[in-house]
């Protein structure tokens, strides 16, 4: 019903009827007799109202009648309490029992970049009403609200940036511990039998914050994700001397758990190529240090032991003509 009063075939009519024809109906049985007129108009006006009032329920979306908004706007967001349970995704174990990581679907996920685009955005409300927001290493909350918003559902962590997160233990694993942390790194630190350096501070971390939800990548995980970057660049990211982004994880986890992904602060491929785009930090919460551009650069040029942000930009903006995946602030769609 909802869709048909929405369209414009059916609402001229309808509306012509409404204004046009009961003035004169009224007017000539009122002259001849007005008993008769009466009879006729008590209905006739509540048939007008209530076709008014679903005409003007959908075309403005009045609080008064929130149901028919939400039917007609938002059908999957009023849906997900009902989702039905968690799926487990086999990619991630827990610490330390190696259980894999049980999420609901997310219908929609903010990927909150850590970049300096982030900043004055004020996309901080907009990212706090998605389901399921997700973030990157320690990237902060507290001060950057209106921009970054506060809600964290899970941050993929860096084998680097789990000494960061101890810093501020308080904050990120008893404060935050409704997050879900999920930490990649290389086998050597990551590590369970042998006990990786970083897979033994994990340990320590679960052991002194026993309700932390703490995950590590598979090895399979790892392998996978190096898989997915040689199959869409033809090159081995080892030999190539490449290391790939905590963004590169984030993406291909998000592809796993959520319907929809709206990037934030991520700008496209060519964005650094482009003349003089402004210059950012490369991290929103690390003014005066690196420029967003001038970083991804280098990275992409040097001949080892760098990230290839750029390369790694170009293939998510490919996955994103066939995935519900969108890039906003700065806005773009893939070409
Ligand atoms: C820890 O994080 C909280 C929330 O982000 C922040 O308010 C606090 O200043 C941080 N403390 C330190 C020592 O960094
Ligand atoms: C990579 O490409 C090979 C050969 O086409 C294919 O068998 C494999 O499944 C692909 N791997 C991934 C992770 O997409």
């Amino acid at each position: 019903m909802a869709a048909g009063w929405g369209e414009p075939g059916p609402a001229g009519p309808v509306t012509s009827a409404l204004f046009g024809e009961p003035r004169v109906f009224t007017a000539q049985r009122r002259s001849e007799n007005p008993g008769e007129g009466r009879l006729f108009s008590v209905p006739l006006c509540f048939l007008v109202l209530i076709v008014l009032y679903v005409l003007l329920c959908n075309q403005l979306c009045m609080q008064l009648c929130w149901k028919a908004c939400l039917a007609s706007r938002q059908p999957r967001e009023s849906l997900w309490p009902t989702v039905p349970g968690s799926l487990h995704f086999q990619g991630y174990s827990s610490v330390p029992d190696g259980k894999p990581l049980v999420h609901r679907l997310c219908r929609r996920c903010a990927l909150v970049s850590s970049s300096g685009q982030m900043l004055g955005s004020h996309w901080g409300p907009e990212i706090d009403g998605t389901e399921c927001v997700l973030r990157m290493n320690q990237a902060p909350t507290a001060g950057y609200e209106a921009d970054v918003g506060h809600r964290s559902t899970l941050r993929m962590v860096s084998h680097t940036s789990v000494p960061l997160l101890l810093r501020n233990q308080s904050y990120f694993f008893q404060q935050a511990r409704d997050t879900v942390y999920v930490v990649w790194g290389p086998g050597k630190r990551m590590n369970r039998d042998q006990g990786g350096s970083t897979y033994r501070t994990l340990l320590k971390v679960k052991e002194m914050y026993p309700g932390v939800q703490l995950y590590t990548l598979t090895d399979h995980m790892m392998a996978y994700c190096d898989e997915v970057f040689q199959n869409e660049t033809g090159k081995n990211r080892m030999k190539s001397g490449s290391f790939l982004s905590t963004g590169w994880f984030t993406m291909i986890l998000a592809m796993e758990l959520c319907e929809q992904i709206v990037v934030y602060g991520m700008v496209s491929d060519s964005y650094c190529r482009e003349k003089s785009p402004p210059s950012v930090p490369y991290h929103y919460f690390e003014k005066g240090k690196l420029d967003e551009c001038h970083t991804y650069l280098v990275h992409e040029k040097a001949p080892r032991g760098a990230h290839r942000f750029i390369t790694e930009k170009a293939i998510f903006s490919r996955w994103a003509k066939k995935k519900p995946i969108i890039f906003t602030h700065p806005s773009w769609q893939s070409e």
